[in-house]
């Protein structure tokens, strides 16, 4: 039945792309239509599972390892899982993808460095600029674009409910979630 099977959708994208604010946008259409959904956001592994990294590739590598193996144990548990770190490298990803098959969608939450900076919601990319903050993604650490994301949601284009509408047309397609209503 749909909405009984797991599934991890893989939010990868800058910093203030908007995988966060588009992450809960969906749980809560998730929660309404009595799906179960957790979400793993990088901001929050990294103050709990992921304390004490920091942001080198090593680090950075170690902080996807760690959600890759929450979000495998969950969703072949038949819980949906959203990941939402920005996890750059394109080799840990597809690790990611090999470890759950069928259950891993990738789904690249574009936005340009330029548009990103323009929002700074956090004000980290003033500081990058300005060389206050090293290895910071975009700027002075590489991102490394998907190749064949399942989904792409446009942000610079669209709003934040536009492009969580995309992905919810996408689980429904995929008959991975429950119908509206
Ligand atoms: S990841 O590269 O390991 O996937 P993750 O998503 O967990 O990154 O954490 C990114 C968040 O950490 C950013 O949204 C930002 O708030 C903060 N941050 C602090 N320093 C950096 C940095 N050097 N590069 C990117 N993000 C940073």
């Amino acid at each position: 039945m749909a909405g009984e099977q797991g599934f991890t959708i893989w939010f990868t994208g800058l910093s203030g792309a908007g995988k966060t604010t588009i992450s809960h946008i969906v749980s809560d259409e998730l929660t309404d239509r009595g799906s179960k959904l957790e979400i793993l956001d990088g901001d929050v592994v990294r103050e709990n599972l992921s304390k004490g990294l920091g942001f080198s590739k090593e680090d950075r590598d170690t902080n996807i390892r760690r959600i890759a193996f929450v979000a495998d144990l969950l969703s072949r548990n038949d819980v949906p899982v959203i990941t939402a770190a920005i996890s750059p490298y394109r080799d840990i990803r597809d690790e990611a993808r090999a470890m759950m098959g069928d259950r891993f969608i990738e789904v690249y939450v574009e936005a340009s460095v330029d548009a990103c900076a323009e929002r700074d919601v956090k004000g980290l990319y003033k500081k990058a600029f300005a060389g206050e903050i090293k290895e910071f993604t975009g700027v002075s650490d590489p991102y490394e674009e998907p190749l064949n994301p399942e989904v792409v949601l446009k942000t610079e284009e669209e709003s934040p409910e536009e492009s969580a509408a995309k992905l919810i047309a996408y689980l429904e397609e995929r008959d991975l979630i429950p119908a509206k209503g």
